[in-house]
């Protein structure tokens, strides 16, 4: 009688042992599955903001939207420099952003306005570029304002 609740009590002991252990495997399973494919999740969506780009301080927008100036940078440099250089046409409208109900303009030019804004080519521009193993020819000629002196 004495050492009945001893047993049960043991043999309980050791069910709710074997299922900690059963817990502890599948965890530590699935635990693996997740460290071995973390870099894919995180590089897959953050490996941009990882790149910690510096943004301008005040100004809120692009010349034109994220989405469109990401993959069209270039081509809207291109545009600007030939329609400056070919037709000395030097204003740029903007086509989303608006102030009120006119649509933003700006002059068309790499140092005078991207770095206008962007004022941290090293941290911007280049830190980008360097990721992406891309080095754009331009300032071979084009002088970056903090670079000036
Ligand atoms: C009026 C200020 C301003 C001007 C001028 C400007 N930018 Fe921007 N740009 C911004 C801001 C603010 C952001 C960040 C917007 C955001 O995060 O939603 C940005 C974002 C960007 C991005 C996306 C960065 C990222 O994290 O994906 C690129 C590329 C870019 N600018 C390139 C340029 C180039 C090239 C020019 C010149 C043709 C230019 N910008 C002119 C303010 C400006
Ligand atoms: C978020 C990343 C990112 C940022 C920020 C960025 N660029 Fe780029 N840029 C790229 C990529 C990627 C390419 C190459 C695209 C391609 O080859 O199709 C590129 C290409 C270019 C090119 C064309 C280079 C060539 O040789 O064809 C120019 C010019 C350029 N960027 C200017 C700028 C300037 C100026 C800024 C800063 C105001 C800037 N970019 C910021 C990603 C970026
Ligand atoms: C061989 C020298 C040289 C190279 C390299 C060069 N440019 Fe230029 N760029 C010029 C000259 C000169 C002008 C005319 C300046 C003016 O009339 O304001 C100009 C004008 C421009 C303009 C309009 C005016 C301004 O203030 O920006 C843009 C935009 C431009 N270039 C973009 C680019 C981009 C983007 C690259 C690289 C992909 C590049 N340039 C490479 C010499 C060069």
């Amino acid at each position: 009688m004495k050492k009945r609740p001893k047993l049960l009590l043991r043999h309980r002991a050791k069910e709710v042992r074997a299922m900690y252990n059963k817990k502890a495997v599948l965890l530590g399973i699935i635990a693996f599955i997740i460290l071995m494919t973390a870099p894919f999740w995180l590089n897959a969506g953050r490996e941009h903001k990882k790149l910690k780009l510096e943004k301008p301080q005040f100004e809120k927008e692009c010349v034109e939207p994220i989405p469109w100036m990401n993959p069209g940078h270039m081509q809207l440099l291109d545009n600007w420099r030939n329609e400056v250089v070919r037709e000395s046409k030097r204003d740029y409208t903007s086509e989303h952003f608006k102030v009120g109900h006119v649509n933003k303009k700006f002059k068309k030019s790499l140092t005078l306005t991207c770095l206008d804004c962007h004022k941290n080519k090293k941290k911007f521009c280049d830190k980008c570029h360097t990721y992406a193993g891309v080095k754009p020819y331009c300032w071979e000629c084009h002088v970056a304002p903090e670079e000036k002196i």
